[in-house]
């Protein structure tokens, strides 16, 4: 059934490669300008009002962009329906969410409301471990919580010991294979939001090491080592896609609602890049696009000229400055136009892409001997990255059954 969804999402993702796989910011021009003028010219004519709604309501856009993209899926298009869990907040004491937000705590609640088995839970890359505090108050279990960060591993394991709970913590690398031995055949490995190479590691894993369960919600699959894309399942790796670890953020890149002062402030810090880079490819006399680190948002209060300092400085760069920085500043702006407008179409690719990798991952399962449901475990309110990923290893029982059988 997966694999059916994949192929489509493949097949979707190939032929209109033209709209997603391009880095906005590299580009002058529309990456489609020769091939689709119409949909340029329709994208050059639409006002900075019609732009803002189309990027808060971008459904209201896609029966417009029809003309140009005959296939062109709307958002909610059956393909992309994944099918909801249902989440009740549970009634937990005070205490147990004491100092979690309310977002990540609703996430939280709904992640452990899907552990329902008795087998002892090993929590990947667990932070604090609020997670597993929570699955082992809930269900009375033994959680194991891996975290890299020794400061976390030590108030994670306070707050559990507070709490007398059945959690310990162990600092390890899962990368480096540190945690490889906490895995085995009779635990259930719970992930919520381990990022990119991590929760890949776990996946790996269950291959060699074959967890009794697996319950993951992927995120961040951009964060990785690898320059592009190594799909997990053999389905993935026939696949014609060469995905870069840049384009791979497209699949995270979901709009958040931010203040008014914060999007004043990214759209500023958008242009500003974007003229430094004119202006370096004028006195650098080069036609690559020349990325810029992230700085202390304190830059942003002072102007152009300082910040093109800072970034010679950053870059080690040196060229003489012309007397006025005025005309990159215009010329970027006209960028930024285009790029707004690239990202009103690259927008409709954002879920159809993070479903093509999740679809990748479980796949990948499967072929590992798992019955594996994908499904979404909390509203995209709650978090954009609600994608849930449930194996069971086949003839796995959980220990609770193995009692039973007692
Ligand atoms: C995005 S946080 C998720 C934390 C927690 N699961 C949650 O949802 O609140 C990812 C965690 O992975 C940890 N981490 C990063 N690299 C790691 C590694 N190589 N091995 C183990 N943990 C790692 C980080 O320190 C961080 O606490």
């Amino acid at each position: 059934m997966y694999n059916n969804t994949f192929q489509q999402l493949d097949s979707y993702l190939v032929s209109l490669q033209r709209f997603w796989q391009f880095e906005a910011f590299h580009h002058h021009d529309y990456p489609w300008h020769v091939s689709d003028p119409a949909l340029c010219d329709f994208l050059d004519n639409l006002s900075e009002q019609e732009l803002q709604l189309y990027q808060q309501q971008p459904e209201k856009l896609q029966p417009l962009l029809n003309a140009f993209i005959g296939s062109l899926r709307a958002l909610n298009d059956p393909l992309f329906n994944v099918k909801p869990l249902s989440f009740v907040e549970p009634d937990t004491p005070f205490w147990l969410s004491n100092g979690i937000k309310g977002r990540k705590w609703s996430q939280i609640s709904a992640f452990a409301l899907q552990i329902q088995d008795q087998n002892p839970v090993v929590e990947w890359c667990a932070g604090k471990g609020h997670l597993g505090r929570l699955i082992s108050w809930q269900q009375k279990l033994s959680v194991t919580s891996i975290e890299w960060q020794q400061t976390l591993c030590d108030l994670g394991a306070a707050e559990a010991n507070k709490m007398q709970l059945m959690q310990q913590f162990k600092q390890a690398d899962v990368l480096k294979g540190e945690a490889d031995s906490c895995i085995d055949a009779n635990c259930h490995a719970v992930a919520l939001h381990a990022c990119g190479d991590l929760h890949l590691r776990l996946i790996a894993l269950a291959k060699t090491h074959k967890p009794a369960q697996l319950t993951i919600s992927p995120c961040c699959y951009h964060l990785t080592s690898q320059p592009i894309y190594q799909p997990c399942s053999s389905s993935g790796k026939k696949s014609s896609l060469i995905i870069t670890k840049q384009r791979l953020k497209l699949a995270v890149n979901k709009q958040t609602t931010t203040g008014k002062r914060q999007s004043r402030l990214s759209e500023q810090e958008v242009l500003w890049r974007l003229a430094f880079d004119e202006l370096q490819k004028q006195c650098l006399n080069t036609t690559s696009y020349f990325p810029l680190p992230s700085f202390p948002k304190t830059l942003l209060s002072e102007d152009f000229n300082a910040f093109v300092l800072w970034a010679m400085q950053e870059k080690s760069l040196s060229f003489a400055l012309p007397r006025s920085l005025q005309p990159f500043l215009l010329s970027a702006q006209q960028r930024l136009k285009k790029v707004r407008r690239m990202e009103l179409i690259s927008q409709f690719f954002v879920r159809p892409l993070e479903l093509w990798l999740v679809h990748d991952r479980a796949l990948s399962l499967q072929e590992s001997g798992y019955h594996v449901t994908l499904s979404t475990f909390c509203d995209e309110q709650m978090t954009p990255r609600n994608l849930l990923i449930q194996a069971q290893r086949k003839g796995a029982t959980d220990a609770r059954c193995d009692l039973l059988l007692y």
